[in-house]
Order: C-alpha cells, then structure tokens, then sequence
C-alpha cells in the first residue's frame, strides 16, 4: 500500500466507490452499479484496506446510498426537472437509475475529480441530460455563477450533498445553506448529518489518514438537522441510516440491538449516529 493512501479530499470519492462495487457484486445487492469497480480503481481499493475492521461499516455507506436513492426518486415523481450533486464524487447515479430522460443533471465536484471521471466514463450513455462542473464548492465566488445557472434553468431543482458537509467547516456549512436558500427553484436539500459521538469514532479510525491529506472530519452539529433552520431550511423529512439498516436487514446483532431504541432527536451528543434528512424550504 502506498505511505499515503489518501492524498486528498477527492480521494474520499474512490473510497465511496468500493462500497458500491462491493455491494454491486453481492449476490443480494440492494443496488447495482456497474462502473463502481472501474472507477474505484486499485487507490479504492488501498484506501477501504486502511480501515481496522474493513467490511463492519458497509452498511452505514450502503444505507446512505439506498436513502439517496429513495429521497431522490421521490423528489423526481414530484416534479423536479433538475438535480444537483454537489460533490458527486464518483457517483454513477444518472448512468445506474432509471431517469425521465429530459431530467437535467449537474454533477459538481473538485476539478481533478471531474476530469478523472470524464476520462473513465467517456464512452458511457447516462439516462438523461448530464453535464458537469468543475468547481471548489467551498469558495462562493467560485460556485457563484454554478447557482445562478441553476436559478436560471430550473423550475423546480433538488439538491443532493451526500458526504460533502461533514468536510466543511459550520461557517461554511451554514453559507452553503444560505447561498443554496437564495435559488428561487430550489425546493429540496438531500444531506447526510452525523453526530459529533459518530465523528469522533471516526476520526478515531482513520482522523491521522484523513488530517495528512488535509480532509479532516469537521461538521457534526450538536443541534443536528435544526442546525439548518436558521438558514432557510426545515427537515421535512429525518430517517436514522442504523434504523433504516435493520429494516434493510443488513445489522450484525449488536447493531440490531441498538436499533431497538428509538434513534436519536438533537441535541445530538457522544451517541454514535447518522439520519439523511429532506430539508425543505
Ligand atoms: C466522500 S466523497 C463523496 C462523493 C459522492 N457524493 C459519493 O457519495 O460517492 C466527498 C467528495 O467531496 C468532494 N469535495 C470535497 N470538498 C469539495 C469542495 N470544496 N468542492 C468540491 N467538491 C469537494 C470530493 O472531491 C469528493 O468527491
């Protein structure tokens, strides 16, 4: 394994994309996607070894993934004519889901991510009207004419973060949120919040890996979901990925014994604990 698996933020992406290879190629996978394994690449593959335990935290990135989808979808059968994914990373959703075709989608990432993505999947077809945008999302000047396109040409936009936010800083969170709000059409807001106990776990497992290639683990709010209200946004939906997990059927015991309690309302604290959350407007 290279000395320094991680070597930046973006490489969290390749990361994300061993979990769906992984789950694509389990005989009863809850979502299939075909270019998860080609564009993980052999640096995935290095970077998910790092972990101590390397298959006990699938079903957290799998769950994640399956309520993206569902949150998604259900969005879609209420009319948005746009998506937004902001940090697509190596996400393959326009390619692996089923989409009305005139469905505009804007994938915004780093631009070495994208142009790696580009490369890979030049010769594939995606399910409806893909573009994308290099962009650094954390600098507003830069992200400033991204949103105002999306102003422009959508009636009615959701937006997708799943697994930015917590690279973010509070105040650049809640600048997100606010610069997010200030788009006209943009109804809905998919995001993953984790608590402050589930981001230290974390840091704990791979924080030295994560703070050497300058992506540490930042934004877990104690005010959980609420934390966005300030900025425009209410959570009209919450579901707690463990809790989603069990119905899934995916928990190992002690898991499944946890879910036996009711998940967490904020203020979130030292529990270990994740819910995507639709905020609307
Ligand atoms: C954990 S990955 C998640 C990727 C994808 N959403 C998924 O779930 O597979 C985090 C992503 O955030 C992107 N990212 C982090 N900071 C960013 C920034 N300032 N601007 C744009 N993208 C950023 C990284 O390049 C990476 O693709």
């Amino acid at each position: 394994m290279p000395s320094q698996p991680i070597r930046n933020v973006s490489d969290t992406a390749l990361w994300a994309a061993v979990y769906r290879a992984r789950e694509t190629e389990r005989p009863d996978a809850l979502f299939r996607d075909p270019l998860a394994r080609k564009l993980a690449g052999a640096r995935g593959h290095d970077i998910s070894g790092l972990l101590p335990a390397k298959h006990q935290n699938d079903w957290a990135w799998i769950t994640r993934t399956v309520l993206f989808d569902r949150f998604l979808l259900e969005q879609i059968a209420s009319g948005a004519d746009m998506v937004v994914n902001l940090a697509a990373g190596l996400d393959a959703r326009p390619y692996r889901m089923q989409l009305p075709p005139n469905l505009h989608w804007i994938e915004a990432d780093l631009p070495p991510l994208i142009a790696y993505k580009e490369e890979l999947l030049r010769d594939e077809t995606p399910n409806c009207r893909l573009e994308r945008v290099p962009v650094d999302l954390s600098d507003r000047n830069a992200r400033k004419p991204l949103f105002e396109r999306i102003a422009a040409e959508s009636k009615r936009a959701v937006v997708l973060t799943e697994g930015l936010v917590i690279y973010l800083t509070r105040e650049g969170v809640g600048e997100l949120a606010d610069d997010l709000a200030a788009i006209p059409s943009m109804r809905a807001w998919i995001v993953d919040v984790v608590s402050p106990g589930l981001r230290e776990m974390l840091m704990k497992q791979i924080g030295k890996e994560l703070s050497a290639a300058d992506a540490p683990l930042l934004f877990s709010p104690e005010e959980g979901w609420t934390f966005f209200e300030k900025h425009g946004w209410r959570a009209a939906k919450v579901q707690s990925v463990l809790h989603a997990a069990a119905e899934l059927k995916r928990l190992k015991l002690l898991f499944r014994f946890f879910a036996m309690f009711p998940p967490p309302k904020p203020p979130l604290g030292k529990q270990p604990s994740s819910a995507i959350v639709v905020l609307e407007r």
